[in-house]
């Protein structure tokens, strides 16, 4: 839908009646009108292209609509589609069992024709809205692949944390909500890189006490950008406390234990482990064995947490994957030239979002929109 005039409406109803007499009043106003008269058709249509709002009556031939509505709000492409129940079993049961059922609306028949445009246009009004939402969410994803693709040298990065992540997480039993945002999060950690001047960025040398304050800034201006957005709302953790540790020497805020987000520690265990397995311009990947071995010392150390590292590595020797961030192991080399992990002396005034670098600058420069396009659209799926 690009506009709200524009909305493609299912109707489905076993009354060809009732079909015809709504058809006339989506004309009316504008809409797509798409009809079904039983409940497998109209969850075929929707799963197939999903619409923008759904009228639905709750007595079908073959499916309940309680169930077509659960079903449709189970949906991870279909939840966000608006569900108008039309029927003419008006009592209060009715209406409560609907709203259990993720119903959006309620409308009794014999329908009110002024009364069915009014709920049309609001619950149309509320369609645009999730639709600007997700655009917004899906212009943040794509914006993590460009910034991903700004840096050659660590291509992929984001991709393979967000699988290790993920995989992770799944592993140990966390919930499906949350092994998501880690995909997700893995994915855009290092979004508030955007704020980072390339000559800190991809400074050969090695940085100075002062770049590194600026570097130290990315995980917050990250955790900036996505808070408006709802949808990435579990992700936000992610980003924020992606660089702590449970000892509290981490950034930017020195959490200590507890405090550090558990999804936080996963990515931050697969970013080093991502960072070490892989060529950076000042050393050559490690082998897994030793990023283990690396691994296994700072939970020794009180950095990380023991199991999750052993479960990680578990994890990685079951698939025998490998695989780096260009920003991760601060704690195991102090002085990393060209990474966000260096540090010297001096502190400058840290450049404010946007303001170093400016989105455009790297954007046309993303040297391959089409596979950064692809990247992203993966992640955005499901965000619906
Ligand atoms: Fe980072």
């Amino acid at each position: 839908m690009t506009i709200a005039n524009q909305a493609r409406v299912l109707v489905v109803d076993d009354s060809e009646a009732h079909i015809r007499l709504v058809e006339r009043v989506l004309h009316d106003e504008g809409y797509e009108c798409l009809a079904d008269t039983c409940g497998r058709d109209a969850l075929a249509r929707a799963a197939a292209s999903p619409p923008d709002l759904m009228l639905l009556d709750l007595d079908l031939p073959d499916l309940s609509g309680l169930d077509v509505c659960r079903t449709i709000k189970a949906g991870v492409d279909t939840r966000l589609i608006p569900v108008l129940i039309i029927t003419g079993a008006a009592d209060g049961g009715s209406h409560l069992a609907a709203l259990e059922a993720g119903a959006d609306d309620f409308l009794a028949k014999p329908v009110d024709v002024a009364e069915l445009r009014a709920r049309l246009r609001s619950a149309v009004r509320l369609t645009h809205y999730i639709h600007e939402l997700d655009n917004a969410t899906a212009s943040i994803v794509m914006l993590g692949a460009a910034i991903e693709a700004r840096d050659r040298s660590t291509e992929g990065h984001c991709e393979r944390l967000a699988g290790m992540a993920s995989r992770l997480g799944r592993r140990i039993g966390l919930a499906e909500d949350d092994v998501r945002a880690l995909d997700r999060g893995g994915f855009l950690h290092d979004l508030g890189k955007v704020c980072v001047p390339d000559a800190v960025l991809f400074k050969p040398g090695p940085l100075t006490r002062a770049e590194f304050e600026v570097i130290k800034m990315h995980p917050l201006a990250g955790d900036r950008i996505c808070a408006p957005l709802r949808s990435l709302e579990r992700v936000r953790p992610i980003i924020r406390s992606h660089h702590e540790m449970l000892d509290g020497t981490g950034y930017p805020q020195g959490l200590r234990g507890s405090a550090v987000p558990l999804l936080a520690q996963i990515a931050a265990i697969a970013d080093v482990y991502d960072a070490l397995t892989t060529d950076r311009p000042y050393r050559g990947a490690l082998s897994p064995a030793r990023a283990y071995e690396i691994l296994r010392t700072e939970a020794l150390a009180g950095k990380r947490d023991g199991v999750l590292v052993t479960e990680f590595i578990e994890s990685c020797e079951s698939l025998s994957e490998g695989p780096g961030c260009d920003c991760a192991p601060q704690t195991l080399n102090p002085i990393l030239p060209s990474s966000c992990c260096g540090t010297d002396a001096g502190v400058p005034k840290p450049p404010t979002l946007f303001e170093a670098t400016g989105v455009q600058s790297f954007i046309d420069s993303a040297i391959q929109p089409r596979s950064v396009e692809a990247r992203a659209k993966r992640h955005v799926g499901g965000l619906r």
